[in-house]
């Protein structure tokens, strides 16, 4: 039977997730920060794990190489891919999406919104009623509410550090976040007894 792939999120969701998976007795049996495989295998003969960028998880699953993914919820809001179930909220790295901006700042038409998140932003403003033009950007994305690139920001907030050091405050929640565990659904078929084993191992 095929080995089991599971994507991880680089970044935070990564650190959580070794941990909760360690916890489980899952161990990788190289260290992903040492090493520079790109595929790891895991104590679990029937299971690898692969780390990439947040955005890359959903287009792996999408294309069925990669069976599992651990992910942000905030990335499954923002891809249209769909080919994949909802298997677990594994309740780590939590933080928030929010609209920030300097303190006081109402939200009206026609403002100019800077975002990791495009989708999830046009989203939200168009069911408030409220046109948006959405500027899209990479990291940093204080940076455009702090030097008037944009009226307003949405962005993730965890300990709220990154708004009060920069002078910015949270004007409105647009979702609690968590990383979620998710798989392919054509997989979920196909090698349904090592994932529910995988499951079991994990609750
Ligand atoms: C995230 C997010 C905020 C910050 C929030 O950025 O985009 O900037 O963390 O965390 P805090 O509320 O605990 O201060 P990240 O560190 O992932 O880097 P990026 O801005 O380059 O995306």
């Amino acid at each position: 039977m095929k080995k089991l792939l599971l994507a991880i999120s680089k970044g935070r969701i990564l650190e959580e997730a070794l941990e909760l998976l360690e916890k489980f007795n899952i161990k990788c049996l190289e260290s992903p920060h040492a090493s520079r495989k790109l595929i790891i295998e895991t104590n679990l003969k029937f299971l690898d794990i692969m780390i990439v960028r947040a955005s890359d998880v959903p287009v792996y699953i999408e294309s069925g190489k990669v069976d599992l993914g651990i992910v942000g919820k905030d990335t499954l809001l923002e891809t249209s891919a769909n080919s994949h179930l909802r298997l677990k909220d594994l309740n780590i790295a939590a933080c928030k999406l929010v609209i920030a901006g300097k303190k006081g700042k109402i939200l009206a038409s026609n403002m100019k919104v800077a975002t990791k998140y495009p989708m999830i932003t046009k989203k939200f403003f168009q069911d408030k009623g409220l046109p948006c033009s959405v500027l899209k950007l990479y990291g940093s994305i204080e940076l455009a509410a702090v030097l008037g690139l944009s009226d307003v920001i949405v962005d993730l907030v965890e300990t709220g550090q990154t708004l009060k050091d920069n002078g910015l405050v949270e004007l409105q929640l647009i979702e609690k976040i968590t990383s979620l565990l998710i798989v392919n659904k054509t997989s979920y078929k196909i090698n349904r007894q090592h994932i529910d084993h995988f499951l079991n191992k994990i609750n």
